[in-house]
C-alpha cells in the first residue's frame, strides 16, 4: 500500500551551522537536581551514535529516489543530525572531563546499534534500519514538543537549555523526513512499524533508565542524601511530567493506519524558537 502523504504546510530545511561554546556548566544543571540533570546526561550520551544511525539509515536510499524534495530533505535531514552529534559530543567531552565515565556506556550503545541494524535487516529487510529510525523519531518528535512547549527551562543552565532548545527546534522541522523516504521505499512499512515500535519504545525507555542510573551511581559521593526524596518527587512529577507532556495518545497515534508525523501541529514551536537566532 502506498503512501501517506504530508498533508500539512512545506517546511525549509536548513542545516544550521551552530558552534556552541561552553564555560563552566554546574555538576547538577537542572534545578540543581541531580536526577533530572542524569536523564538529560543521558541523552547527550545517546544522540551522537544514534544519530549517525538515522543518517545511515537514510544514506542508503539516496540512490533510489527520483523526487527533488525529498532528496534535498535527506540531505537537510543528515546535515541537521550530524551536527546534533557533534553538538552533544562536546557535552560528553565536558562530562568525561569533570571526571564521569561515559566510554563503557557509549560503547554499550554503539554496540546495541550494530545489532539493531542487522537484526532490523534480518526481520525487516533493508528498509528496517529505516524503520528504526522512524520509530526513534517519533519519539525525538514528542520530546521535541515537550521540550519546547513545558519544560521550566528556566531551571536549566543556559548553555544546556540553548543546545536542547535548538536541537529540538531542528527535530520538529525534520520530523517527517524518514517518514516520507519511508512511505516511498515500502509498501509494506505499516505492519513492520507497528511491531517494532514498542521494542524500539521499550528499550529506548530501557538504554535512557540504566544510564541515568550510571551516572547517578557514579555521583553518589556527591548527593545530598536529605534532599534525595524532595528531588526525586520533583524529577518525576514535574521534570518527566513536562517531558512528556505531549502525551500517550500522541505515541500511540504512529499506530494509526493513516498516521503522519504532520498531524501534530507544533512546528510553530520550532519557528518561535528559532525566530530572532543569530543562527537561524
Ligand atoms: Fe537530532
Ligand atoms: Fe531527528
Amino acid at each position: 500500500m502506498k503512501a501517506v502523504k504530508s498533508p500539512q504546510k512545506e517546511v525549509h530545511l536548513k542545516i544550521r551551522k551552530v558552534d556552541f561554546q561552553y564555560s563552566e556548566i554546574p555538576r547538577f544543571y537542572y534545578e540543581n537536581n541531580p536526577f533530572s540533570t542524569h536523564f538529560i546526561n543521558t541523552l547527550h550520551l545517546l544522540f551522537p551514535d544514534g544519530e549517525r544511525f538515522f543518517i545511515d539509515s537514510m544514506i542508503r536510499y539516496k540512490q533510489d529516489i527520483d523526487d527533488p524534495k525529498l532528496k534535498k530533505d535527506i540531505k537537510m535531514f543528515c546535515g541537521q543530525e550530524g551536527i546534533h552529534g557533534v553538538e552533544h559530543e562536546k557535552i560528553v567531552k565536558i562530562l568525561t572531563e569533570k571526571g564521569y565515565k561515559t566510554k563503557p556506556f557509549l560503547d554499550i550503545v554503539k554496540g546495541t546499534l550494530k545489532r539493531a541494524d542487522k537484526i532490523g535487516t534480518k526481520v525487516a529487510g533493508k528498509s528496517g534500519p529505516l524503520i528504526l529510525t522512524v520509530c526513534l523519531e517519533h519519539f525525538t518528535a514528542l520530546f521535541a514538543e515537550g521540550m519546547l512547549q513545558n519544560i521550566d527551562i528556566s531551571k536549566a543552565d543556559p548553555q544546556i537549555a540553548e543546545l536542547f532548545q535548538w536541537h529540538a527546534a531542528e527535530e520538529l522541522e525534520h520530523k517527517c523526513v524518514a517518514f516520507d523516504l519511508l512511505q516511498e521505499v515500502d509498501g509494506n512499512e505499516y505492519a513492520k512499524r507497528v511491531v517494532l515500535m514498542p521494542i524500539v519504545s521499550f528499550l529506548l525507555y530501557a538504554y535512557i533508565g540504566a544510564g541515568t542510573a550510571y551516572f547517578l551511581t557514579q555521583d553518589r559521593e556527591n548527593l545530598e542524601v536529605k534532599k534525595l526524596p524532595q528531588q526525586l518527587n520533583s524529577f518525576v512529577f514535574k521534570f518527566l511530567r513536562q517531558f512528556h507532556s505531549s502525551g500517550v495518545a500522541k505515541w500511540l497515534d504512529f499506530f494509526k493506519r493513516d498516521f503522519h508525523p504532520n498531524h501534530h501541529d507544533n512546528y510553530h514551536l520550532a519557528e518561535a524558537f528559532l525566530e530572532g537566532k543569530r543562527y537561524a
